[in-house]
């Protein structure tokens, strides 16, 4: 078994394949639709989605249409960050099993703390609301694990304070360059497993010389070194990508970065999103 196709084990004992599919911004209909049924004929079984990037529906349809069982797909979408009460929360989810056309999700995450357009507004009582949502859906077996994304520290605190299920999963934009050492020791101390969106950093990573001098060591391309740095630290990238011959060069992973090396991407500092 390739490494990208090997699981990691979530607190409450759900696998989950190493690495996952991203699909933020990719367009509903044909690009997306093409995009998860070539990233699936290619060995990936952990497709990542969210009401918010509205390809849900194309999603499904890619996932059906592949007759792989549904069993060994490992499907995640998200809660949009702007709701924050019980009754859209509930209408919200029943709508994403409905179009994604499935019985269950396995992975169901708050998009985010608070609503994109007021980003750092304290939702703590909004974000127990939903939760609550999503404690009843784990519990019907609905969803075979629940957890949050873009939650800092605090944010998760007043979800473990106010709620009965720990988040299982805390996805967080993390890639080289950027410092998230804070929120992902709070989370492995508390087993919260981490999962990373945009590995290579939203592709700005690919022209770094330093990065690029570290690929042609190993003899593969920068977003493969992106993707494997990721995986030696332990946490889930979601690549993404609408081009087949890139889908399937990110999943060619079976190579390990030496000590020396990761220390040096260890080094490597900046994040493009605080510098547009
Ligand atoms: P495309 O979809 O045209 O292939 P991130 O996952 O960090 O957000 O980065 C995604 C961006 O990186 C996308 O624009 C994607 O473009 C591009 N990309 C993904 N994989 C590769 C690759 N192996 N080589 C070059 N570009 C890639």
């Amino acid at each position: 078994m390739k490494e990208f196709q090997k699981t990691y084990e979530l607190r409450n004992g759900v696998k989950i394949p190493k690495v996952g599919f991203g699909t933020w911004q990719v367009k509903s209909g044909e690009e997306a639709y093409n995009s998860v049924a070539l990233a699936l004929k290619n060995g990936y079984r952990h497709i990542d989605t969210a009401a918010a990037y509205q390809n849900e529906k194309s999603v499904g349809e890619a996932i059906k249409d592949s007759g792989i069982p549904r069993n060994e797909i490992f499907i995640t979408t998200k809660l949009p960050a702007e709701i924050k009460n019980h009754e859209e929360a509930r209408t919200t989810l029943l709508k994403s099993l409905e179009l994604l056309g499935v019985d269950y999700i396995d992975l169901y995450l708050i998009h985010a703390p608070w609503p994109w357009s007021e980003m750092g507004k304290d939702c703590s009582k909004g974000n127990v609301e939903v939760y609550k949502v999503m404690e009843e859906f784990y519990k019907m077996k609905k969803i075979r694990a629940i957890g949050v994304s873009n939650f800092s520290p605090k944010d998760i605190e007043n979800i473990l304070n106010n709620c009965e299920i720990v988040p299982q999963v805390n996805q967080i934009g993390y890639f080289i360059g950027i410092d998230q050492s804070e929120t992902i020791n709070y989370c492995k101390e508390r087993n919260i497993f981490i999962e990373a969106y945009s590995p290579l950093g939203i592709g700005y990573l690919l022209s770094n010389e330093d990065i690029k001098k570290i690929a042609d060591k190993y003899q593969v391309s920068s977003a493969q070194i992106c993707i494997r740095y990721l995986l030696q630290k332990g946490v889930t990238p979601l690549p993404k990508s609408t081009h087949e011959n890139r889908i399937i060069q990110n999943t060619e992973l079976d190579f390990e970065i030496n000590e020396e090396d990761m220390n040096f991407l260890d080094t490597i500092k900046g994040d493009p999103r605080r510098w547009d």
